[in-house]
């Protein structure tokens, strides 16, 4: 496959194609299948490794020795790029806007357990954190190291090559079994996953829908960035990359109460898949999206005879803070 810049070989590729087995009862169709992104590896960093094996390289060969990155304090690219600087043998620094929790759990505990230090900050747009970050990037270098800040979710067009590739990666399954999907469907927060599908799909040929379901920002934000993201990919790598406009659509009707809140159909939804088919859903991404699948299949948005692939992003460790709720969504059955 044609590479664009160099990368680490960090995950385990490919991931599987799986049908949803007993999810399709709960989708309301026999036509999904599931793209394993949740079992990339690397201590289970699911689609952000795949982003990372190229921010990682560039900070490699830059002679880096400390990976500063931000995020919510349950950040899973946080956690993936602790994971990544403590396999490279790097430093890590956390940005996480939030309050500490006293006793870090999920992600926030994993980010600790692979030694990275965190500065918690308290900004009412996440975008902000790029300001923190460069004042701690500036605080390392007075010291004398080197280090290399990767941005809100690696959704930068270098990170956005990790799904390039992983596009790259499902034609070529695709193709050995002649099934070609009719639509892709995925979370999307910050933006680089989307980007990555759109431009894989132009730079591989793969004919099929892109729908993104919103877990953050409203529709016309990714318009924004899949453009910034394009831009960038034209000027560095892919200079004859063609206009991703018309080519993707985002459904923002399912962030519900905001990024992060659960609702409690939501919350049983979650239980109902993983005690159906052990497929481990977190409410914040995974569990949203394919809940806002199942509702586009519900409501006709997206035909039940349509083949769909869906990307399983990973994120089981933001499942652990929503306990309380996952078990008294039991207790009441
Ligand atoms: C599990 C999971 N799925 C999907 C996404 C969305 O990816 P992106 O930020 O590239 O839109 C994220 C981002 O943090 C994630 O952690």
């Amino acid at each position: 496959m044609k590479r664009f810049a160099r990368k680490l070989e960090l995950a385990i590729l490919p991931t599987p194609i799986q049908p949803s087995g007993r999810l399709s009862v709960l989708l309301g169709s026999d036509n999904v299948v599931l793209k394993r992104d949740d079992l990339t590896g690397m201590a289970l960093s699911g689609n952000k490794v795949r982003k990372l094996e190229y921010c990682a390289a560039d900070a490699v060969a830059r002679g880096s020795d400390i990976l500063i990155t931000c995020g919510g304090p349950q950040s899973n690219h946080a956690r993936a790029t602790a994971a990544v600087a403590a396999k490279l043998g790097m430093g890590c620094h956390l940005v996480l806007n939030g309050t500490p929790e006293a006793l870090p759990e999920g992600n926030l505990f994993l980010d600790l357990l692979f030694g990275a230090r965190t500065t918690f900050v308290s900004l009412p747009d996440l975008r902000d954190q790029a300001k923190s970050m460069e004042e701690i990037a500036d605080a390392y270098r007075t010291e004398g190291h080197r280090p290399y800040v990767i941005p809100l979710g690696a959704s930068d067009a270098l990170g956005s090559l990790g799904y390039i590739d992983a596009i790259g990666e499902i034609a070529d399954q695709v193709e050995k079994v002649g099934i070609i999907p009719d639509r892709i469907v995925f979370a999307c927060g910050s933006g680089g996953t989307l980007s990555g599908i759109v431009a894989g799909c132009l730079v591989h040929g793969l004919n099929c829908r892109v729908t993104a379901i919103s877990v953050a920002f409203p529709s016309q934000w990714f318009d924004e960035k899949v453009d910034e993201v394009f831009s960038g990919l034209r000027e560095k790598y892919i200079p004859e990359l063609p206009d991703p406009r018309g080519r993707f659509e985002v459904i923002d009707s399912y962030i519900g109460e905001g990024y992060g809140k659960a609702s409690p159909e939501l919350i049983n939804f979650i239980s109902d898949a993983a005690s159906l088919e052990a497929v481990l859903l977190d409410p914040t991404y995974t569990g949203k999206a394919l809940f806002g699948l199942m509702k586009e299949i519900e409501n006709g948005g997206i035909d039940k005879d349509e083949k769909v692939l869906f990307i399983h992003t990973g994120g089981v460790f933001g499942l652990f803070p929503y306990r309380q709720a996952l078990l008294d969504a039991f207790n009441k059955t």
